[in-house]
């Protein structure tokens, strides 16, 4: 919506426009008047849109043509005044006036002109005859009104609606010309439509119906407006309301009536509404919301996002098969300018068969959320969240995590979705490691995209709970970079087992970017299947993790014909959750030492069982 409105008045000398501005403001006609009033500013609570209104007269005695035209340029709606006694000054509208204002304008942003005729007091009966085929040669003519400064005779209800012109123009919405609704306004309509149909069935039911109204105007409506809109659209469509609910062409006709009865402002609270501005787009308040990001957290979906998500997925999944099948996605997606997640998809999260389940689905979801939180925002506003879950924005379906430090200050983390980035010289097989991740075998599955950087995301149980991990492979490439970011909730150091010389790049990607401890690392020696090859004469990789207190080497392989094992996963999943426990539990413990603690678990068995029997023998 607009800060403020700036209304001049134009027209020939003597018709009656300061008299007109210092009638309104004065509230009785003044019988001298200056050549030009100065402007006036009227506060946004005394007019009836609430938005502060400036009021500009013009006199062609007092301004040269520089400074019309430089007012011309200010304004926001031009009122031309003509008067109803004088046909010589009707006539100058259409030579004269509208040109001046809109000649030399393109057609969607010309100025929005008011016709007023004045001193209706000097005439008995209209003169709107002559002025109609003017209206109806300039669309940009909003509407006409007849009044008279004299007899304060529709003086506030010329201003309000110019100031209705500028808040709620018809420009966008309407071709006057065609009588019909312009494609931009239709399109977003639809949209609307889509959104608030619940169930998928292209009618808008009472129940949809009455929420729309709330969600809009926020107030339900009464049983028998219902009925009466119903009626009315029922008489005037052909398939209009189809088994007791509007359908599109219904709900399109309704505001295709609302416009042509004057009152375009039903049809711009909807559209402003569901976001739209008055260039029918929408605006980027509302597709990007604030939501403040520090350093150091991430951003996850919370549970209101997920069932507004889930809600969606139901929604599109007609038929209840749990999947979404291409075509439910492009039905999914048609509320969207562009498909947001078509070719990555199968690359990112578990699918079936060319279908997208929910589990898949509420993945994709939260990697957008955890990658790029503004692409989430404005996904969520293309589904409506604000209008339909009736909340401020999108940022209510959105948590930001306390910062990364914080969490490894108190040893645990709150975080849900936890990201590893996986790194290694080339050809160590990290592209398969994530593919694995999704359940696929060596070869099995599409290629990613050559452009990097690749992620997948899945579901791990940590200790009964479930967290999601996002794999990250980073190029060694991409590790050349400046500084490249290398920031995560757990490093997995690949290497080829059957190629130990590529455990030199592990080493030095560990001792120049995790060798603070701050990230939890795992080494995985890749390749298992294959026979291992001979270290290199130097450290080997066991006794390398050794020394820095890591944990041994887990070997992994995606080949043969089983599933990849995939207690890797929940490995880094654990060690991203309680970081503070890896140096301690999960470094190797000396073997020496564990065959004390087994000798000394024997040990307690053995005394603790002759107990249980002398007890068992004395109770006897
Ligand atoms: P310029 O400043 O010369 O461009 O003229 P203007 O359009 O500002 O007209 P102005 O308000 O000065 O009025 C011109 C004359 O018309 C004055 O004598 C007004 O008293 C008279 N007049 C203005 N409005 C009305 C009206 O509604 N009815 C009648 N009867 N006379 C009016
Ligand atoms: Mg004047």
């Amino acid at each position: 919506m607009r800060r403020d409105v700036r209304i001049l008045l134009l027209g020939e000398a003597q018709v009656g426009k300061t008299s007109l501005i210092l009638s309104l403001v004065g509230e009785e006609f003044p019988e001298e008047v200056p050549a030009r009033a100065e402007e006036i500013t009227i506060p946004a609570d005394v007019t009836p849109e609430k938005v502060p209104t400036h009021i500009v007269d013009y006199s062609e005695t007092e301004q040269t043509e520089e400074e019309l035209q430089d007012e011309i340029h200010r304004a926001d709606v031009v009122c031309v005044v003509y008067d109803v006694s004088e046909e010589a000054t009707i006539e100058k509208i259409r030579t004269k006036w509208i040109p001046l204002v809109n000649g030399r304008t393109e057609r969607g942003s010309r100025l929005p002109i008011i016709l007023v005729g004045n001193k209706s007091d000097l005439r008995l009966g209209s003169a709107m005859e002559a002025v109609l085929p003017i209206m109806s040669q300039f669309p940009e003519i909003e509407t006409c009104v007849e009044c008279s400064a004299k007899q304060l005779r529709n003086i506030s209800e010329l201003f309000y609606y110019a100031q209705k012109a500028v808040l709620h123009p018809t420009a966008p919405l309407y071709d006057p010309e065609a009588k019909q609704l312009r494609p931009a306004c239709i399109q977003a309509l639809t949209r609307i439509f889509r959104l608030s149909d619940q169930d998928l069935d292209h009618t808008l039911s009472d129940e949809e119906l009455s929420a729309f109204q709330k969600s809009c105007f926020g107030h339900p409506l009464a049983p028998q407006a219902l009925e009466d809109v119903k009626r009315v659209v029922c008489k005037n469509v052909e398939g209009g309301v189809r088994d007791n609910g509007l359908t599109l062409e219904g709900f399109l006709f309704l505001n295709t009536l609302f416009i042509q009865r004057g009152r375009h402002e039903t049809t711009w609270t909807i559209l402003r509404r569901f976001g739209y501005s008055d260039t029918l787009e929408l605006t980027a308040d509302y597709l990007f919301p604030p939501l403040h990001v520090p350093p150091g957290c991430s951003t996850e979906l919370n549970h209101r996002g997920y069932q507004f998500v889930q809600r969606v997925f139901e929604k599109h999944d007609q038929d209840r098969d749990g999947a979404l099948s291409p075509v439910e996605l492009q039905s999914l997606y048609s509320v969207f300018p562009v498909a947001p997640w078509v070719p990555e998809l199968p690359c990112t999260v578990r699918t079936e068969a060319g279908q997208l389940p929910l589990h898949g689905y509420l993945c994709q979801w939260t990697l957008v959320t955890y990658l790029d939180v503004r692409s989430c925002l404005a996904h969520l506003g293309y589904l409506g969240y604000p209008t339909l879950c009736e909340q401020d924005s999108q940022a209510q379906a959105i948590t930001v995590t306390r910062r990364k430090r914080l969490d490894q200050e108190k040893g645990q983390t709150q975080r849900s979705v936890l990201m590893c980035k996986v790194l290694g010289a080339r050809g160590v097989g990290k592209s398969a490691f994530l593919r694995a991740f999704l359940g696929h075998r060596l070869g099995e599955a599409q290629e990613f995209p050559a452009d990097s950087p690749v992620h997948v995301i899945d579901t791990v149980q940590v200790n009964g709970q479930e967290k999601y991990l996002i794999l990250c492979e980073m190029s060694a490439d991409s590790l050349l970079a400046v500084s490249p970011d290398t920031t995560c909730d757990v490093a997995c150091l690949m290497f080829d087992g059957s190629d130990p010389r590529s455990f030199a790049h592990c080493i030095s990607v560990y001792k120049r970017h995790y060798m603070d401890g701050q990230t939890p690392c795992l080494f995985v020696s890749s390749k298992a299947d294959l026979p291992e090859g001979v270290p290199p004469a130097g450290l080997s990789p066991a006794e390398f993790c050794r020394r820095h207190r890591l944990p041994p080497p887990t070997p992994f392989s995606c080949a043969g014909p089983a599933q990849p094992h995939t207690d890797v996963f929940t490995r880094l999943a654990t060690m991203a959750t309680f970081p503070h426990l890896v140096h301690a539990e999960l470094r190797p413990t000396p073997v020496w030492l564990k065959g004390v603690l087994v000798a000394a678990g024997a040990a307690m068995a053995a005394v603790l069982s002759i107990s249980l029997y002398r007890v068992l023998v004395k109770s006897r």
